[in-house]
């Protein structure tokens, strides 16, 4: 269970680690993005078509302003809705109006109305927009931009260094120029650079990231409330199995407190039988139950006239035989106690042996319950290892050798063999207080 603990901590631990480098590697890569420069190059969908800008020298001199909207109405009217497109960015251009500034000079005047549309999928920081205008042009005004004419190139940035157009928005600005030669212009070709602000949570990892992050708190969160769960519910049964353990041993008690000399007796048969099961490889469960049936293998001299239990003389036969009765008796009290299986058993056959001359069934072998078998060994060792109303207790050697002469025979002889480990390495026999262990 700590280990489990152990794991499932480091297993978090790193998920947690890892989650937050490659989110730090994502957000510095993003940061590093967001310094790199974007170009799009604009083109007019109708730069095809030639008839629409270019306006000859040779008709151009002798018309007025009015003629000469009047004969290219059709040439404004291409221009205007123009559009140049890029997959990230969309330029709208329009010409609003248009004039002949100076018909000595060929001058022709025009005022562009620009929309600029974000159509990619993040916010644009910080735009230049380069515009190439015919030889000799220049700038009449501007709006909602700088502007600036260099090299027949116009440079408009926004007003404001930090405009953030997003996702989906449009901006609009304008200029009116003078174009010379009769000529009209019209915005073909254009360079857009700028700047794509990156969110973290617009990149498809930090959500990957973030999803596994809330899982493993939902696994945790459910982790901590099962493992809240299961400490009740094992805390429970600790208590229930100490309120059973305390009334068995009460009962174990009140069967013992017939004889004086049987104080403890049951006790010690349970602690003896469990630490032989133990020995046994039994698993820790089923030494519990059989702890218990040991504390109430003689529950049946309940039932035995107190004046045989503590003669101090022989007995007589009938005595002997009435004694005998105690097995029984404790098979039909605990006949009906069937939350511990086989605790009737263990009463009833903790007097057999192993060649079939015990009683009350006779018995033999592995016929016997390995319970009875375990609690009959413990039971002889107690009696022989403490005082009785009829003698005093024996020595240890003579017990050993009394449980050696009668393996095979009274005993199974496997289960002496442990009996004997036991109290060669000290773990029996045990005074009255270390049994409640
Ligand atoms: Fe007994």
């Amino acid at each position: 269970m700590f280990h489990r603990k152990n794991k499932l901590l480091m297993i978090n631990i790193f998920s947690i680690l890892a989650v937050l480098i490659i989110g730090l590697t994502l957000f510095s890569y993003l940061q590093h993005m967001e310094k790199q420069p974007f170009y799009a190059f604009c083109q007019n969908e109708n730069k095809e078509d030639e008839n629409a800008s270019d306006i000859s020298e040779e008709e151009s001199v002798s018309l007025s302003a009015e003629e000469y909207r009047e004969k290219y109405a059709d040439g404004l009217a291409l221009a205007d809705g123009a559009f140049l497109a890029n997959p990230k960015c969309r330029l709208e251009v329009s010409i609003a109006k248009q004039w002949l500034e100076n018909e000595a000079n060929g001058i022709v005047g025009a005022q562009y109305d620009f929309v600029f549309h974000n159509d990619s999928a993040k916010d644009i920081l910080n735009w230049t927009m380069l515009v190439s205008v015919p030889e000799g042009s220049y700038l009449d005004s501007y709006w909602s931009g700088e502007c600036n004419y260099e090299n027949d190139v116009i440079t408009i940035q926004p007003l404001d260094y930090n405009q953030t157009i997003e996702v989906a928005a449009d901006i609009s600005f304008g200029f009116v120029l003078m174009t010379p030669n009769n000529s009209t212009f019209h915005v073909e070709d254009c360079a857009i650079i700028f700047y794509r602000e990156n969110k973290l949570w617009q990149h498809p990892l930090f959500w990957v990231l973030s999803i596994f992050l809330f899982a493993l708190f939902i696994a945790d969160l459910a982790y901590v409330v099962s493992s809240i769960r299961i400490r009740k519910y094992n805390l429970r049964q600790e208590a229930d199995r100490r309120i059973i353990e305390q009334s068995l041993k009460t009962f174990a008690n009140i069967i013992d407190a017939k004889d004086e000399y049987t104080r403890g007796h049951s006790q010690r048969v349970a602690y003896y039988s469990r630490e032989i099961a133990r020995r046994m490889n039994m698993d820790e469960e089923t030494c519990r139950q059989l702890y218990y049936i040991a504390l109430l293998h003689d529950i049946g001299k309940i039932g035995i006239t107190d004046s045989i239990l503590t003669k101090p003389g022989a007995l007589t036969v009938e005595e002997r035989e009435s004694i005998k009765q105690h097995v029984v008796i404790g098979g039909e009290i605990l006949k009906d106690f069937n939350s511990i299986p086989g605790i009737a058993e263990g009463a009833m056959y903790h007097h057999e042996r192993y060649d079939g001359t015990g009683y009350s069934a006779g018995l033999s072998g592995d016929a016997i319950p390995l319970f009875a078998r375990i609690i009959c060994v413990a039971d002889s060792f107690d009696a022989m290892s403490s005082a009785r109303c009829y003698r005093g207790k024996l020595e240890m050697d003579h017990v050993v050798n009394e449980l050696k002469a009668h393996a095979g025979t009274q005993f199974d002889k496997n289960i002496v063999r442990y009996m004997l480990e036991m109290i060669a390495d000290g773990f029996a026999p045990v005074l009255n207080g270390e049994a409640e262990m």
